[in-house]
Order: C-alpha cells, then sequence, then structure tokens
C-alpha cells in the first residue's frame, strides 16, 4: 500500500513513487482541474482539486490559476507539471480561442506557466491529453489501427492515434456541416444551453459524428468528456460503422494526460 502525507500543505510521497509522480492541470471553459499523478499507476495520487475559470480567462488570470491550484494540490518541490490546455497549443503556442480569451492566440502559455511556476511546464490540447490518457490507461489501451477520441464539453475536441501514437491539433471538433461548425451545434453544452432534447441532441451527434466517420474511418472511437457518464443516454443509439465506446477515465482524463505529457517532455 501506497503511504503518503501532508506536510506543511505539501503532499509527501515515497521516494520510489516520486520519479513517475508529476502535477496534471486540466483548464476547460467553466472550471479548471488539478491532481497529483502517480503516472506508472495510472491514478491519482490524493484528491483532485476544483477551481472555477476565471473571468474573462486572459493569460494572467490562468497563469495565476493554475499557480494557485499546484498550491492547493500541495505538489511536491521538483515534481513535473504539465498543462491541458482548451485551444490549439503548437510547441508551447496558443494558436486559436474558442472557448478561452482571444488575448491567448500567439501566447507562449508553456513560458507563462513556467514563469508562473518557476519549473518547466509541458503544455498541450485538452482533447490530445485527454485521448493520451485513454490510450495509455483507459478505454483505448492496446487499440491498433487509427483510434479516434471526441471529448464532449463546453467545446468538442478530438485527438487521433495511429498505433497508439498520436497526431497533434487535429480539431476535427470544428468540422462544419452545411457552414454549421460543429464545435458550440453539437457540443455537451449545446444540449443544456439550447434546451434540447436527448433526441435532438442525439440527432446533432449522429450527424457530426458520421460525417468525422466518413472522413477519418476510424477503427475505434472514444467518446469522453463529462458527458460520458450518460453514456448509455445516447451511445446505444448511435449508428457508425466503427464501434464508439465511452471513456474510462472520465473527469480524469484531462488530468491525467497532461501528467503523462509532464513526465514525457519536462
Ligand atoms: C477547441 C479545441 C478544444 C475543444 C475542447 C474547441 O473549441 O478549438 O482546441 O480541444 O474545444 O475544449
Amino acid at each position: 500500500m501506497t503511504t503518503m502525507s501532508v506536510d506543511q500543505g505539501m503532499v509527501q510521497v515515497p521516494e520510489q513513487m516520486a520519479s513517475t509522480l508529476a502535477l496534471g492541470i486540466d483548464i476547460g471553459g467553466t472550471g479548471i482541474k488539478g491532481a497529483l499523478v502517480d503516472v506508472a499507476a495510472g491514478a491519482l495520487v490524493g484528491e483532485r482539486r476544483y477551481i472555477p475559470t476565471p473571468q474573462p480567462p486572459t493569460p494572467a488570470a490562468i497563469a495565476e490559476a493554475v499557480r494557485e491550484m499546484r498550491d492547493l494540490v500541495g505538489a511536491p518541490h521538483g515534481t513535473p507539471v504539465g498543462v491541458a490546455f482548451p485551444a490549439i497549443v503548437r510547441h508551447g503556442v496558443v494558436r486559436n480561442a474558442t472557448n478561452i480569451d482571444a488575448s491567448w492566440i500567439g501566447t507562449n502559455a508553456a513560458e507563462l506557466f513556467s514563469e508562473a511556476l518557476g519549473c518547466p511546464v509541458a503544455v498541450l490540447n485538452d482533447a490530445d491529453a485527454a485521448g493520451l490518457a485513454e490510450m495509455a490507461l483507459g478505454a483505448g489501451r492496446d487499440a491498433a489501427g487509427v483510434t479516434l477520441v471526441v471529448t464532449l464539453g463546453t467545446g468538442i475536441g478530438s485527438a487521433l492515434f495511429l498505433d497508439g501514437r498520436l497526431l497533434p491539433n487535429t480539431e476535427f471538433g470544428h468540422l462544419s456541416i452545411n457552414g454549421i461548425d460543429c464545435c458550440p451545434w453539437a457540443s455537451a453544452a449545446a444540449r443544456v444551453r439550447e434546451g434540447l432534447s436527448w433526441a435532438q441532441w442525439i440527432s446533432r451527434l449522429q450527424d457530426y459524428l458520421g460525417f468525422a466517420e466518413f472522413l477519418m474511418w476510424p477503427d475505434l472511437i472514444i467518446i469522453g468528456g463529462g458527458i460520458s457518464h450518460d453514456a448509455e443516454q445516447f451511445l446505444p443509439l448511435l449508428q457508425l460503422d466503427a464501434p464508439v465506446v465511452r471513456a474510462v477515465l472520465e473527469n480524469d482524463a484531462g488530468v491525467i494526460g497532461a501528467a503523462c505529457e509532464a513526465l514525457e517532455v519536462v
């Protein structure tokens, strides 16, 4: 059994675990989640913490929230840090801003967070992070061929894998049907925002996933995001060629994927 203690707000971990430990932070449109992760075990160490996303979600406000999260989690000094971010992140630089403040575009998030925390930080797209976690430890474990991970939340995120290897920043959530961007149209948030019935929303999701499948011909589709809790409401009704399964890491996927990336990159 793993033993841990808390000393002056900092989690103390056994030495043999320290080398596989990373802090994962997942920034969402409404909330920020964070936890220490034992990447080797694929498990959170201690509680997952939550703080609301500051409004407006500017670079300075989010950098401050990331620092607050590090302190809240009590990550031991020197723990690698990974951040999952809800936008395209190429070599640390944010390239679009659908669910985050427009002032992020062109911001080097990796540098910003590294300065805020005083240590190197790996930053990647949130859906890529969730996908990496599912492929390593969840529903995509051992999946060969093409796997498409779709996260349904405030927006739609995508992560595409070939034999477990990620093609980053695919942004297939923004496929457009009849000139309509699917991201705000078929996301989980759209169902709530527009007061759609399950049937109405499932019909949009079917159109979206059907189109995505037609373009990519994945061997497996994994549905993640908060709505995967309610997977039994919609998964059995989808008519797709590939098997569609729910993500198993649910709300922890982004945090775990960010931690995996931190150990890999930092
Ligand atoms: C963004 C993606 C992100 C997704 C989920 C989309 O609006 O463009 O980068 O992965 O939302 O947060």
